[in-house]
């Protein structure tokens, strides 16, 4: 278990606004310094294959510039193997990807898509690249990432954070509480990402076994009200007050 709880930012829809425009501004890779110095652990950027929000030169800049560790969320598409081990960014998160859907919806099958996923995860981890599957808090997901050789999951808190409060939300918990437990039990770092804001996070920062949290788009949002350095600080206060501890960097 880790005491310190890390904080990925991720700057997937400050590209989202910018692109609505098609100019440079707002720049995703000054939010994501910015994220650093209000106090991210690391930065995360989906690529997405149809390009629609962070940029391949987006990732360029990301890897020239950050001083924290970059998460690359992509498909396992030999495209984008190919940018990954031409940058190798600290980590890679390989996520499912449908064109239509609006943003991530539910996990990689990990169990089902073994023999697709085997060979992206070889490559990767053989090029030293940290890699997670982004997977529904399933026990099953979880052993077939084990199987793989891929040393991190992220569990998909999107259904625990659209759950209305209340017994449907208790349940999705308890399926990330499980979930996180059966990783430390079976040797793999588990993150957890999806939706979350300020009135879900505490419940799943709170859960010992998750070393990680990513959050964006919540984040983007309250940028509007707040600013971005006071919405990532407030951000990081309730992961700290969830874990009870006097944050100490690992
Ligand atoms: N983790 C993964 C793997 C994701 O795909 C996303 C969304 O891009 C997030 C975390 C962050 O989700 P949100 O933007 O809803 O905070």
């Amino acid at each position: 278990m880790s005491a310190y709880l890390r904080l990925g930012v991720n700057v997937d829809h400050v590209a989202t606004v910018r692109n609505a425009r098609g100019g440079l501004h707002p720049d995703p890779v000054r939010a994501a310094l910015m994220a650093a110095a209000a106090g991210a652990d690391g930065i995360t950027a989906h690529l997405r294959e149809d390009r629609r929000h962070i940029s391949d030169h987006d990732i360029e800049r990301l890897m020239a510039e950050l001083k924290v560790p970059l998460n690359l969320e992509m498909a396992a598409t030999k495209e984008m193997l190919a940018i990954a081990l031409r940058h190798k960014p600290h980590a890679v998160c390989l996520v499912p990807e449908k064109r239509q859907e609006r943003t991530t919806e539910g996990g990689l099958d990990v169990a089902a898509g073994h023999n697709h996923l085997a060979p992206f995860v070889r490559e990767l981890v053989g090029a030293g690249i940290r890699v997670s599957m982004f997977i529904e808090a399933e026990p099953r997901q979880l052993d077939a990432s084990k199987s793989l050789g891929a040393p991190v999951v992220e569990l998909h808190t999107g259904a625990y954070c659209e759950a209305p409060p209340g017994a449907e939300r208790e349940r999705h918990l308890q399926r990330l509480q499980t979930a996180a437990a059966h990783a430390a039990r079976i040797g793999l770092e588990c993150h957890a990402g999806h939706g979350l804001g300020y009135d879900t996070v505490e419940p799943v920062a709170a859960i010992p076994t998750i070393a990680e949290l990513n959050i964006g788009h919540f984040l983007v949002g309250e940028a509007i009200f707040t600013g971005f350095d006071a919405a990532i600080r407030r951000m990081r206060a309730a992961m700290d007050h969830a874990r009870a501890i006097t944050p100490v960097r690992a």
